[in-house]
């Protein structure tokens, strides 16, 4: 047992492994252009009452996952790292005066995020999202357009049979009086409440309905809907949402009990599964509106939507359909320079580095073995050339040997690396041997 480990429920992703990602990573950003969102970096901790106010008080993520940063004792804010994206990119929409821009706001952000979550399999405490956002945009077009970005994703990234999972969950305007015949409802059942979700029942009953706690899964299933008691305009609002997901092709199923685990949700809600998996706490990537939440950071009144891609979880699913990328080889330099005097490092190092500035992939033999081992190293990692540094040096030349071919030529310094990218593009399209 290694003394120093990665922390629990955080992954070294090794280099064998990190090829996947950086696929997805760009792909990712590809989709993004082309749908017309562009990159925005925020920080990966910020006060703590960024995620309080936005994400909600009384949520699993607030209230048990939130990884608090130890306050100094010369700073007087708290901070926390972030567990999701959005309330940071609201955050700085609020901040930069993003309203002034041509609206809505559209960017993705990539990158890690943290939760004190219990690991298992699929739930880390440092994970990855792809994380779209569209804000001043009250669709419901956008929000059509938002769900099919999502599923284009993961159509892309070669993963099949993803369920879309859609709700709407209102608004303040219908919200109350559902939030009452709610708290009825558990307050009935009270007995069977555990006692943390009794504890946050007049909270936020909300809560209680996302809850993990398999002993609350029977009560939530036959718990009011809050689909049953949408007001008329978010009624007509979700109507034009499927509509639009209709007339774009894109299949999902109505789930009236989703009503995700962050407070700042309004109306359109959705989660993408692996289809049959839909009963597990598992979500590929999850989404919605959340209409709220710039005012509630601060800025005036303004609509927004986006989802968060679990790429840990779809890396999984990608594994257990067989659709695992190739690619994790160690790419072959194209040149190996060795040479036959073992001591003369700085002259092979000097050769790689002219051709490494040319854009081509050469390693240095750098230990201080005879010529022979030298080269049977190169052949053994696919080298394309070895390039051997011997007594020509002196006039000025190099010995530039095709070591899938055995073929050798002497070859001047200054030529050698045109002749070096002329012979390898000519290997690389299969036109040599
Ligand atoms: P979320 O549903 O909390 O939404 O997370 C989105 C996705 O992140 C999940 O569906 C899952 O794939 C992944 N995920 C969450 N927790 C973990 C974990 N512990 N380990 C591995 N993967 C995890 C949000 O975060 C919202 N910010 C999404 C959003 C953006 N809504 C509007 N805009």
């Amino acid at each position: 047992m290694p003394t120093f480990r990665a922390p629990r429920g955080t992954r070294d992703l090794l280099p064998g492994e990190t090829p996947a990602w950086t696929r997805l990573e760009r792909l990712a950003g590809d989709l993004a252009a082309r749908y017309g969102y562009r990159r925005i970096e925020t920080p990966m901790f910020e006060g703590t009452a960024v995620f309080e106010r936005g994400v909600g008080e009384v949520t699993d993520i607030v209230e048990k996952e939130l990884f608090r940063i130890a306050p100094r004792t010369d700073e007087s804010e708290a901070w926390a790292l972030r567990p999701e994206p959005t309330a940071g990119i609201v955050r700085a929409y609020v901040q930069h005066g993003m309203h002034t821009w041509p609206q809505p706001v559209k960017v993705y952000e990539i990158g890690p995020m943290f939760r004190y979550d219990r690991p298992q399999a699929g739930r880390y405490r440092q994970f990855w999202q792809f994380d779209i956002e569209a804000i001043g945009d009250p669709g419901p077009a956008i929000d059509a357009e938002i769900v099919e970005l999502g599923s284009r994703f993961y159509a892309d990234a070669g993963l099949t049979g993803v369920a879309v999972l859609l709700n709407s969950i209102g608004d303040p305007a219908c919200r109350p009086a559902y939030v009452k015949r709610l708290t009825a409802y558990f307050r009935e059942h009270d007995a069977r409440l555990p006692a943390f979700e009794r504890g946050r029942l007049e909270r936020n009953v909300l809560r209680l309905l996302d809850s993990k706690d398999p002993a609350m899964a029977e009560l939530n299933a036959a718990a009011p809907r809050l689909t049953d008691h949408l007001c008329s305009a978010c009624e007509a609002h979700f109507a034009a949402v499927r509509a639009h997901l209709d007339a774009l092709g894109v299949s999902y199923r109505l789930e009236p009990g989703l009503v995700r685990g962050l407070d700042y949700y309004t109306r359109t809600a959705f989660e993408y599964y692996v289809e049959g998996r839909e009963g597990q706490q598992q979500a590929l990537g999850g989404g919605g509106r959340y209409d709220g939440l710039v005012k509630r950071l601060g800025g005036r009144p303004t609509p927004g939507i986006g989802f968060g891609i679990g790429l840990d979880r779809l890396v999984l699913a990608l594994g257990e359909q067989g659709a695992t990328d190739a690619t994790d080889a160690v790419a072959a330099p194209a040149v190996v320079v060795v040479g036959a005097d073992p001591d003369d490092t700085v002259g092979r190092l000097r050769i790689a580095t002219e051709l490494r500035a040319t854009g081509v992939a050469a390693r240095a033999e750098l230990g201080q073995r005879k010529l022979g081992k030298q080269l049977e190293s190169a052949a053994r990692e696919g080298a394309h050339f070895a390039v051997i540094l011997g007594d020509e040096l002196a006039a000025g030349d190099v010995q530039l040997r095709d070591l899938p071919a055995g073929s050798q030529k002497v070859v001047p310094l200054a030529e050698l690396a045109r002749e070096v990218a002329r012979g390898h593009a000519r290997h690389r399209h299969g036109i040599d041997p």
